[in-house]
């Protein structure tokens, strides 16, 4: 017999993009890891299971945050006064040197996890550093912790500071070893190949990793077309290539295997056609391209396009680690690409938004980021009578509010792939 229990609460979720489907004091039943489904009524063959009643609160999917980098965690806040890539070299290189220190590294990551607890990320893409052993250790800790993430470790064999630099064998030797102990070591935490950008690596490593996707059939995370002095930079490099994503492309790490960009503030034509083609997910970080000075991805376009999209924190290049904050910044950003199109791109609602920050990123891992049936249940339970609210509200306006004026002080109770999460250990 499959265990089941019932939720009770506000539900609200967006199965298409676009439009959220709520039920009040509903029903959510959920059998072993995925929803079974949604009542407004609790069906009578249900009426001998558990039943969690949660009340006047709000049961939304949990936060999906598509790229993100465990080590800047430290860094959270600083330097967001440079562009790219004077950011990496200033800060960012000198703090993910320091992961070779096993002791540091579980510091910053246990801590790290626990806020990405509290903040109701349950799903998360996330770049370690180089390191094979304190990326091993990364991957450990969010096993234990219960919430899911691939997690990658860094590969940079050229262009890099002496500190922070592994050679090619090096770097495809790591790679391989953790893809052989992870790939199917933990049901909810997997390795991803993840090359750290164009300049920071050779064509050799590329098409080493490229291979290395294919062999074990893993996905694949960068960043691409983010900031003007990267795009130069890869120019410069590479003057052979079309364009930047043709560069991944040719490497076989282009959608061969499911793949996710960061950024893409600044692809052209030809680039949005490939990656609608070979359904490339675009990570969308526009705290991150607002600090970094890096522009407004064309987010409506890409949608339209067919391109699939998800929403990320990028830190520490973004400030904050919480999607609501994501929310909002995407928000505002929409708003301003619409004016800056002269008024082409329509503004993302917030239907359209929070459907990417739950099924549109969560469709990366799977059936993840909606209460539809057999998707796997990751739930937030919101309780949200601290906030100002002084009349009576909808649920979509419930939401909204949590959005912007909420926190993680506002969610109750976390879950992922149906079992509760406690707040992890730390340190
Ligand atoms: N491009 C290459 N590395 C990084 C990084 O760490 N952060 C961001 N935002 N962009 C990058
Ligand atoms: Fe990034």
């Amino acid at each position: 017999m499959q265990k089941q229990y019932a939720l009770k609460g506000n539900i609200i979720y967006t199965k298409s993009f676009g439009k959220f489907e709520t039920v009040k004091d509903g029903y959510i039943i959920v059998e072993d890891t995925r929803v079974k489904g949604v009542y407004q009524k609790l069906p009578e063959i249900f009426n001998n299971i558990q039943l969690i009643d949660h009340g006047n609160s709000l049961i939304i999917p949990g936060f999906v945050d598509l790229h993100l980098h465990a080590p800047q965690f430290a860094n959270l806040g600083l330097g967001l006064d440079k562009e790219l890539m004077q950011w990496l070299e200033t800060y960012t290189f000198p703090e993910e040197s320091k992961y070779s220190n096993i002791d540091y590294a579980r510091k910053v990551y246990s801590t790290f996890i626990r806020e990405l607890w509290k903040v109701g990320t349950t799903r998360a893409c996330v770049f370690a550093t180089l390191h094979k052993n304190a990326t091993k250790l990364l991957i450990d800790l969010f096993d234990q912790s219960g919430l899911s993430a691939y997690v990658g470790k860094v590969n940079m064999d050229v262009n890099s500071p002496e500190y922070l630099i592994e050679t090619l064998e090096d770097s495809i030797l790591d790679t391989r070893e953790i893809l052989e102990e992870y790939s199917s070591k933990y049901e909810l935490v997997k390795p991803i190949i993840t090359p750290r950008f164009v300049p920071s690596c050779s064509i050799d490593l590329l098409k080493g990793l490229g291979s290395l996707a294919k062999e074990f059939n893993v996905p694949v995370q960068s960043h691409l077309c983010e900031n003007y002095g990267e795009i130069n930079f890869v120019r410069k490099l590479h003057p052979d290539y079309k364009d930047y994503a043709s560069i991944y492309d040719n490497s076989g790490l282009f959608g061969e295997v499911p793949t996710v960009m960061a950024h893409c503030v600044l692809v052209d034509e030809e680039e949005i056609e490939l990656m609608a083609r070979k359904k490339v997910f675009v990570a969308h970080s526009p705290n991150s391209n607002c600090n970094l000075s890096s522009g407004i991805a064309p987010i409506r376009r890409l949608i339209t396009r067919g391109i699939p999209v998800g929403l990320a924190t990028d830190v520490s290049a973004g400030h904050s680690l919480s999607m609501n904050s994501v929310l909002v910044n995407a928000s505002q950003v929409s708003n301003i690409k619409w004016l800056e199109s002269g008024r082409v791109d329509k503004p993302l609602s917030t239907a359209e938004l929070f459907y990417l920050a739950t099924k549109g990123g969560g469709q990366f891992f799977g059936k993840v980021g909606s209460f539809e049936e057999n998707y796997e249940f990751d739930a937030l339970v919101i309780d949200d009578s601290s906030l100002s609210i002084f009349k009576t509200l909808t649920i979509e306006e419930r939401l909204q509010k949590f959005i912007y004026t909420g926190d993680d002080r506002n969610i109750k109770e976390r879950y992922v792939a149906g079992k509760k999460i406690e707040e992890p250990k730390c340190c």
